[in-house]
C-alpha cells in the first residue's frame, strides 16, 4: 500500500474553519490539557533569545571573534538567535511577507490548484503527518523546493500574486547567502574547520526548501496550538515571523518562552542534522506556535538541509573518550520520511 500517497482523511482548510465563523473550534483541534499553551509547560515573561548583530562577522575584523563567540554562545545556552544587520534587505522580507499573505487571502479556488499530498508535501497543506485521526495543528501553509535545482520546480510555486515567483527567487539567494555565512560562523565555533558543516551538508549541493505558515484566527487559541513542539528535522532554519503578531514560543528548560520579534530580524535555530554533525554540542530545540483570537499570523521558514542522500554523523573530531558518537550515521533522506510519517512530535533525537 503506498500509504504516502494521500492524506488519510478529506482535508479541511483551516482557514475556511475560520472564516466560517465557529465560536468553538472542532474536537480535532483540541490539544490535551498538558499541552495546550497556558495551562501545561509554565510560560516565562522575563526571559528572551539573543538579539546578534551580524555587522561584526566580517574578516580580519576586530568584533569578528567576539560575535562568532556570541553565536556560539546562543546556540549552545538557547538552540536559538535572532541576527540583525544580516545583509538580507528589509523591503525584500517586507515584500514577500507581503505577498504571501496576498497568496493566503486568494479565493479558496485559487489556493486548491496547488493542494499538496504527503508524498512531497510542495504545495498549499492543511497538515503535517498522515496518522489517521490525529489531533491537528490550527494552521494552513505552503511548501516549496528551491534547491536542488532538481527539485526546484517553479510550476508548483504559486503563480499569484504575480510578483510572488520572483520575489521567492531573490529571497531564496539571499537567504542562501545568510545561511552560508552562518555555517561557517558555527563551524568556527564548534571548533571545526571553517567549512567543515558547509562540506558535510555537500557543499553546494545542499537542499533548500520553503514553508511558509498561514495561522488563521481562532475563536478558542487556549485549546490548541498552531504548530505543536517539534524540533526543526534539517539543518539550519531561519524564521522570518509576523512583524505584527507574536506566537513563536521556544522551550527553555522547563518554561516556553514567547519570542518577540525585534524590526527586520531574522530568528536562527538549528535542527537535528546540525545536533548529530556536532554530536549534540548544539542542540536543535523543541518550539511551537500559539494561535490569537483577534488577529491572523504569518511567518516564513526557511530550511537549509544537508545533500539529501549523504550519510550524517558526528563530526570525528567532536567525538572523544569523554563524549562517544551519540548518533549512527543516517542519510537526511530517511530521517525526514520518518518525521513526515508522525508529523509534529516534540523531539525525535536524544541529546545526552
Ligand atoms: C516551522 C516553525 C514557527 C512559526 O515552520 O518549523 O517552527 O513561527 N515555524 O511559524
Ligand atoms: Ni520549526
Amino acid at each position: 500500500m503506498d500509504y504516502m500517497k494521500d492524506w488519510p482523511e478529506p482535508i479541511v482548510r483551516v482557514q475556511s474553519l475560520s472564516e466560517s465563523g465557529i465560536t468553538t473550534i472542532p474536537e480535532r483541534y483540541i490539544k490535551p490539557a498538558s499541552l495546550r499553551p497556558e495551562i501545561g509547560t509554565p510560560c516565562s515573561k522575563d526571559l528572551s533569545i539573543p538579539v546578534i548583530d551580524l555587522s561584526g562577522l566580517k574578516q580580519d575584523q576586530p568584533s569578528c571573534n567576539s560575535t562568532m563567540q556570541a553565536i556560539s554562545d546562543a546556540v549552545r545556552e538557547w538552540g536559538f538567535l535572532q541576527v540583525v544587520n544580516h545583509g538580507v534587505s528589509p523591503a525584500l522580507m517586507k515584500k514577500a511577507r507581503e505577498d504571501w499573505r496576498n497568496f493566503f487571502h486568494l479565493p479558496m479556488e485559487e489556493k486548491h490548484k496547488y493542494a499538496n499530498s504527503p508524498k512531497t508535501y510542495e504545495g498549499y497543506g492543511s497538515r503535517l503527518g498522515i496518522e489517521k485521526g490525529a489531533i491537528l495543528d490550527w494552521g494552513d501553509y505552503y511548501f516549496l523546493h528551491l534547491l536542488p535545482k532538481s527539485l526546484k520546480d517553479p510550476n508548483k510555486w504559486p503563480s499569484l500574486p504575480p510578483s510572488i515567483k520572483d520575489i521567492i527567487e531573490e529571497y531564496g539567494k539571499e537567504v542562501v547567502k545568510l545561511c552560508e555565512r552562518l555555517m561557517k560562523a558555527m563551524s568556527v565555533s564548534l571548533g571545526v574547520d571553517e567549512e567543515y558543516l558547509q562540506r558535510a551538508f555537500g557543499g553546494e549541493d545542499v537542499g533548500v526548501c520553503m514553508r511558509t505558515n498561514y495561522y488563521p484566527k481562532c475563536p478558542q487559541p487556549e485549546l490548541t496550538l498552531g504548530l505543536s513542539a517539534h524540533s526543526d528535522p534539517g539543518g539550519m532554519t531561519v524564521l522570518l515571523v509576523d512583524d505584527r503578531v507574536q506566537g513563536l514560543q521556544v522551550r527553555k528548560d522547563k518554561v516556553w518562552v514567547t519570542i518577540k520579534p525585534v524590526p527586520d530580524a531574522f530568528i536562527v535555530n538549528v535542527g537535528d542534522q546540525i545536533q548529530v554533525l556536532s554530536n549534540a554540542i548544539y542542540k536543535s530545540v523543541e518550539h511551537r506556535v500559539m494561535v490569537n483570537a483577534n488577529e491572523e499570523r504569518i511567518s516564513i521558514a526557511f530550511f537549509y538541509n544537508p545533500r539529501s542522500d549523504l550519510l550524517i554523523g558526528p563530526a570525528p573530531e567532536l567525538v572523544t573518550p569523554d563524549r562517544p558518537a551519540l548518533y549512527q550515521p543516517m542519510t537526511y533522506d530517511d530521517y525526514r520520511l520518518f518525521i513526515r510519517k508522525q508529523g509534529p512530535q516534540g523531539k525525535s533525537l536524544k541529546s545526552t
